[in-house]
């Protein structure tokens, strides 16, 4: 599943329907990040959609009227596709914004602001397999590839998104010098409350233990999966359409291993450990 349309921007990929150079350049040079912003950012499929979920929900002390009644995308708006036009500037404090872009990309003003950050990882493995399921969902990507076809694809970085070793190396690198959360969806899966609390108190917001209820409810997969609010199911079609697939489609860890043959492990192993060798940083899947 290689893009369509690619634009190569600074050494990184993107589909050219949704993103726009100019744009990139704008918000890597230009753009104008606030001490009290919050970014949710992700390499493609890790989880962005679930983190926006959170943060809505948390952000209204758990009450459902916004999640229930205004797109995902309008309440955290997205940062770099060219395809949301909205002036970001014009959003009152605190914007709560997403991004997929790799540090390098990253507006220059985050580095030097007290904003915060929450980077969700997700085990490559199966953001592999959701990428390439989501490939048929969404207008903007390619859909001709196998899973076995995709993965060296993936591991060479010539997928929407790019590299996913430079973009986890990247975020990890800065992880000491900005306010960054990492999290990993596998996490998110294991224990929500204990991840709704993290985040919350990174947010520095004081939930009761209603809110946190109705948080860890509302942003359950069954709940979002029938929220057309955060099912992608009110998006246009020609970007991405749900009636070729589920954009909330399975919602589980380990999807891979129904996928991968065991060449296709061995070599995505091989890669993983050779890519990943310098960081010290362990993910859960690293355990395993
Ligand atoms: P699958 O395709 O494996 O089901 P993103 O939002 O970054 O595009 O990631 C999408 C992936 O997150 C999809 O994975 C989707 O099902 C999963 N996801 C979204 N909300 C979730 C939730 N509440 N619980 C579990 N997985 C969720």
């Amino acid at each position: 599943m290689a893009c369509s349309n690619l634009l190569e921007y600074r050494g990184w990929v993107y589909p050219s329907q949704i993103y726009d150079r100019d744009k990139l350049e704008y918000i890597y040079n230009e753009f104008q990040v606030r001490d009290q912003d919050v970014f949710s950012i992700t390499y493609p499929k890790s989880g962005s959609t679930w983190i926006q979920e959170i943060l809505t929900l948390i952000q209204n002390d758990g009450d459902t009227t916004i999640s229930q009644t205004v797109p995902i995308w309008e309440r955290v708006n997205w940062l770099e596709p060219s395809i949301f036009s909205l002036d970001l500037d014009s959003l009152p404090s605190p914007r709560f914004l997403s991004s997929h872009l790799p540090v390098n990309l990253f507006p220059k003003s985050f580095f030097t602001s007290k904003a915060k950050a929450i980077y969700t990882v997700r085990n490559p493995r199966d953001v592999l397999v959701s990428l390439h399921y989501f490939s048929k969902v969404a207008g903007f990507l390619d859909e001709l590839d196998n899973i076995e076809e995709l993965l060296p694809k993936f591991l060479r970085g010539e997928v929407f998104g790019g590299s996913w070793f430079d973009h986890v190396r990247g975020w990890l690198g800065v992880r000491d010098q900005v306010n960054l959360l990492i999290l990993t969806y596998e996490e998110l899966l294991q224990d929500l409350r204990g991840s709704v609390v993290r985040i919350s108190n990174f947010l520095g917001k004081e939930l009761n233990e209603a809110a946190i209820d109705s948080v860890v409810e509302n942003a359950s997969f069954k709940i979002m999966k029938n929220n057309s609010m955060s099912n992608y199911s009110t998006f246009r079609k020609d970007i991405l359409d749900v009636q070729k697939g589920s954009f909330m489609r399975k919602g589980i860890s380990g999807e891979w291993k129904d996928h991968f043959t065991p060449a296709m492990s061995e070599s995505f192993d091989a890669a993983y450990k050779e890519e990943m060798k310098d960081i010290n940083f362990k993910f859960i899947w690293d355990q395993c």
